[in-house]
């Protein structure tokens, strides 16, 4: 998993218990992935489809920085798909777990179209060792 975004948990970004609320940080996500999402399949009408569960792991703190971790899981015909960790920059501590955010890549009339990627065209493969 690579870990693309930081984010500083700012007063705004807090809950009537001043710790980060979710709905923000749930927006931070997909926000991250649609980019992702866009910049992989080289379209910028790429819609958010499916979330699945969400581990809400342990809290944000004002101040604290955390980053965003995109892991591809599949790449489908219309759709491709990501497993996310948000984790504290500094102690590493998971603050969430989503197991499966999908998105679908769109027409102009919001219809989904293939995007005509593979999963290799996506991840290039690694260069060989000597061994
Ligand atoms: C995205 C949208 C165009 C897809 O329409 P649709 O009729 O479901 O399209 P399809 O049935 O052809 O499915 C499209 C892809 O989504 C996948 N998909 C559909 N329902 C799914 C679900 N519940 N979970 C996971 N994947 C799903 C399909 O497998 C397909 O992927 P593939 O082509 O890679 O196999 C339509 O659902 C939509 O406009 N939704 C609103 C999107 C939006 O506004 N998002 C912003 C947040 S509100």
């Amino acid at each position: 998993m690579k870990f693309y975004s930081r984010k500083l948990i700012k007063p705004g970004d807090l809950n009537a218990n001043n710790t980060l609320f979710g709905g923000q940080l749930l927006k931070w996500i997909d926000e991250e992935a649609g980019i992702y999402a866009m910049s992989k399949l080289g379209n910028k009408r790429v819609v958010t489809k499916y979330i699945s569960e969400i581990d809400f792991v342990s809290s944000g703190k004002q101040g604290d920085i955390v980053e965003i971790g995109l892991e591809f899981l599949a790449v489908g015909r219309t759709s491709i798909s990501f497993r996310c960790v948000v984790r504290n920059l500094v102690s590493k501590k998971v603050i969430i777990k989503i197991e499966k955010l999908v998105f679908v890549n769109v027409d102009q009339e919001e219809k989904a179209v293939p995007h005509g990627k593979t999963l290799a065209d996506l991840i290039p493969l690694a260069p060989r060792g000597n061994t």
